[in-house]
């Protein structure tokens, strides 16, 4: 069915407590925030959210809010009328797509900081980049009032802050962290892809290939240092990759594991994590192990 497209709050919040009316204490809403230009990742998220609650809400808002004064806001790829076409064939209800103005109004004079877990990271190399996403997503919440919330977590950074702030805000939604969803040569799926050249297409896999063997490094008994060094020569192997960062962290806590000790030792789960720059692409990818499988 052809989802019902919505640009303003108002409207937004008369048809979800309609739905609500329709069907008291049973149905649940499920919501899918992204920034548009959707690919099977977000599809991915759409189609849990179905599965999982009566009424899915999908929102499509590039925030300025989380971009730098250099970053690629103005340039960030857009096209609506493919994103409804495949917010349809996913099974989204209702697609928001609000204007700058309909989100800020007015200029903020209120925002949400995470802090110690924006410190590392993305967080790091984009300043004030987690405190827009925070502002944004806690706006959203507010707004949707969803039951749950679907997030990728190849942004798994951006998944630990909002699970944070929703927990330290009390505010009543279930965060479902969802998996990384890939090319079949493993390239991560991202919006921002679209901006490579076939080369840097060609050379970012090995990020992908980098962190596929990370467990198996581990397993060796590296440390977290160690392991730091081996991932940043393997990525350095192609010449366009600019390293960001390479960094590995408690998970979702994000604190620096003992220095001394074997990463097959920890306890907690870990965050192998990684921005590179391509071009002018910034490309960020990671992976999490649990105890169990670094053993
Ligand atoms: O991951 C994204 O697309 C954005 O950071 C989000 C969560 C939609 C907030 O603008």
């Amino acid at each position: 069915m052809t989802p019902l497209i919505v640009r303003r709050v108002a409207e937004l919040r008369e048809e979800i407590e309609a739905f609500r009316r329709r069907q008291p204490g049973k149905q649940e809403v499920g919501f899918v925030p992204t920034m548009g230009y959707l690919h099977e990742g977000h599809a991915s998220l759409i189609r849990r959210s179905v599965s999982e609650n009566g009424l899915t809400v999908l929102s499509i808002f590039v925030n300025p809010l989380q971009f730098g004064p250099n970053e690629d806001f103005e340039r960030y790829p857009r096209d609506e009328r493919r994103d409804v076409e495949l917010a349809e064939a996913s099974g989204a209800d209702i697609v928001f797509i609000p204007s700058v103005e309909e989100m800020y109004p007015e200029p903020m004079r209120t925002k949400v900081t995470v802090s110690e877990l924006t410190d590392r990271l993305c967080g790091a190399s984009r300043p004030g980049h987690f405190d827009g996403v925070a502002t944004v997503v806690s706006k959203l919440f507010h707004i949707v009032q969803p039951d749950r919330a679907y997030f990728g977590l190849k942004d798994a950074q951006q998944v630990a802050v909002i699970a944070r702030m929703t927990r330290d805000l009390h505010i009543p939604v279930d965060i479902v962290p969802c998996p990384t969803v890939r090319e079949a040569d493993g390239l991560a799926l991202s919006s921002r892809n679209v901006y490579l050249s076939p080369e840097e297409r060609k050379q970012a896999l090995v990020l992908s290939q980098s962190l596929a063997q990370v467990p198996g490094w581990i397993e060796d008994g590296m440390t977290e240092a160690e392991l730091a060094v081996r991932i940043r020569g393997r990525i350095r192997s192609q010449p366009l990759a600019d390293i960001d960062y390479v960094e590995i962290a408690t998970y979702p806590d994000l604190t620096q594991p003992p220095a001394e000790r074997p990463l097959r030792e920890s306890e907690v789960p870990l965050l192998v994590a990684l921005a590179v720059r391509f071009g002018k692409t910034r490309l960020i990818d990671n992976v999490l192990l649990f105890p169990s499988e670094v053993k």
